[in-house]
Parts: structure tokens; sequence; C-alpha cells
């Protein structure tokens, strides 16, 4: 059964059945295939949006699609109806990978992904090249200057005023009632639901559930650059959250205890970048935790950065 829980004061998270991460994979490739546009100018964009009837619903992604993007398109089809409209973006956002990030061997698999989308009814797909998207001259920048700052904001400097700026680019370029992304990125949705609060866009946030693998791994386009070796650990991230959640649950309350559980139960071969327990709203690391906070975290696994999250 549909739960809906508050986690963002203002946005409703709506979490989804849970689909077997394979099945549904599969099922969605195996369909026949309906036909999807592909819209590679912003002119091409606005000219879909002028022509669509009903709510438009945006799923934005990099691309290499997996069965997580999967379930954020089935959401969004049904958010938008059979007279709405899904366009799903592919587009890997250079202004959002720092300068020794994977930004040049990033997965771009397109036709994988076109095949996808249309098996799922997405109606479109914008696909625009870096030049389209941003000008050599390009020079304006949207800021979040609070819940940025901390977890991978930390880390990774830059990456999510390039992320809160090619949102908004998307936005105004599709022009959605709707966007929904995925919770795997807990502080990419706190950001980007501050950002439309504050400048107050007409869209609807909705923030789907993390899908995983059978064995808790949540589902990433990184995971492909796991070695089998480090596959084979990658688990330990989720297993080490739940340990943490279960301590709660029996009254542990303390954020230095739970994140020390934490960081017990990840493989030794993993570099931890940040284990962090937060207020979901503020992004506020919390001292002593409470019903609703999220512990967050990032991990290397070689040289692969994968990241999770769990709500108290
Ligand atoms: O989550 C992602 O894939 C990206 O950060 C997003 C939201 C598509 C912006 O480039």
């Amino acid at each position: 059964m549909h739960r809906s829980i508050r986690l963002f004061k203002e946005f409703q998270i709506e979490p989804l059945p849970r689909i077997p991460r394979r099945l549904a994979f599969r099922t969605a490739i195996s369909k026949p295939l309906l036909t999807v546009k592909i819209l590679r100018t912003i002119a091409a964009a606005r000219r879909f949006r002028s022509q669509a009837s009903g709510r438009m619903v945006l799923v934005p992604t990099m691309g290499a699609l997996h069965a997580g993007h999967a379930s954020l398109i089935r959401r969004a089809r049904s958010l938008a109806g059979k007279d709405g409209a899904v366009v799903v973006s592919i587009f890997v956002n250079p202004a959002q990978f720092g300068p020794k990030e994977d930004l040049s061997r990033y997965p771009r698999p397109f036709a994988e992904d076109k095949k996808l989308c249309a098996s799922l009814g997405a109606d479109a797909i914008f696909h625009p090249p870096a030049g389209e998207m941003y000008r050599a001259d390009f020079s304006t920048w949207v800021n979040e200057e609070s819940v940025s700052g901390g977890l991978c904001g930390a880390s990774r400097p830059g990456h999510f005023r390039g992320v809160t700026t090619v949102v908004l680019k998307l936005f105004t370029i599709v022009q959605p009632d709707a966007a929904v992304f995925g919770l795997k990125d807990f502080q990419q949705c706190a950001v980007i639901a501050r950002m439309v609060r504050d400048l107050d866009l007409p869209v609807r946030l909705v923030f789907a559930p993390t899908v995983r693998e059978d064995d808790g791994l949540a589902l990433s386009s990184r995971n492909a650059y796991l070695t089998p070796e480090e596959r084979a650990e990658a688990p330990t991230l989720r297993a080490a959250l739940l340990a943490a959640r279960a301590a709660f649950s029996k009254g542990e309350h303390s954020a230095a205890k739970l994140t020390r559980i934490v960081r017990g139960k990840i493989s030794a071969g993993a570099r931890v970048d940040y284990i962090e327990a937060v207020d979901s709203a503020t992004l506020k690391p919390a001292r002593v935790t409470k019903r609703g906070d999220t512990i967050a975290l990032a991990a290397f696994f070689g040289r692969t950065r994968l990241i999770d999250n769990i709500q108290l």
C-alpha cells in the first residue's frame, strides 16, 4: 500500500510500491516500444510544451537509466495521467562535476535510454548538447546557501551550484507542473526543495524512494564502475545504515554513537567520506537524533563514490 510521509515540510514524498528491481527493469524493456520525441534544442522543448495539453511532468536525469529511474518515470506517467505529458531530460551536466570527477567517463548509453523511456510511456526526451545549455560566455548561477553546504556539498565544492542552475534551467525550458526526483540523492532533494520554495517556482516536487538491488545496494549509474570485489562490499553501506536505525529504535539517540555504529559496519576496504545524522529539512547536524532525522553517508569503493541515506 502507498504510504505518504512528510520529510521536507512543504513537499510530499510518495513511496512507491516495492517492485523487484530486475523484474521491473525487464518488464519495462520487453514491452512493445511506443514512440518518444527527441527534443535537442530549447526551442523544440518550448514548442513541445506549447502544444501539450494536460499536466506536464518532468523527470530530470543524466541518463544511463536503470530501474531506479524507471520507477521515477512510472511515477511521472501516473501523475501526468493519460492526457498529460511526461518529459525525461537526459543531460550529463558538466557544471555539477568537479575538475577531478568522472564527467568524461560518465556512461552515455542513449539508444538504450531511449528504448526504456519509450517502453515506459514517456512522451519526450529533452537531450540537448552541452552548448545548448551553456553558451561559451555563460555567467549566471543559482546558489543555495544553506542546505547545500554540508554533506556532499562540503566534499564536492560547486556541485550543488551546478545542480540548482541546471534544474532551474530545465524548469524554465520544459515548464513542468511537477517534477520527480529520487531520494537516493537526499541532499539534492533538500536543496531543490529549498530553491523551489525560495524562488517561488510553480513546480510540484515529488520525491520517490530509493530502489535497491536485492542485497540492499542503492541503484546508481555509478555502480557500473565497481569491480566485482568492490561490488561485493558496497551493500555494507545499506547494512550499516539499517544497523543504526535498529539501534535508534532500541533507544540509542546519540548521533555520535549512531554514526559510530555505521562506520563500524562499512567494509574495511571502503574509504568513508562522511557519515552524518542531520535534520531532514534543514540538514543541520543533529547531536541528539529524533524520529524523522536522516543519517546520510558517502564512501569510496576504489575510485567510485557511492552515497546512501536512511530516515530514522
Ligand atoms: O540527479 C541527477 O541525475 C542530476 O543531479 C540532475 C537532477 C538530473 C541534475 O543534473
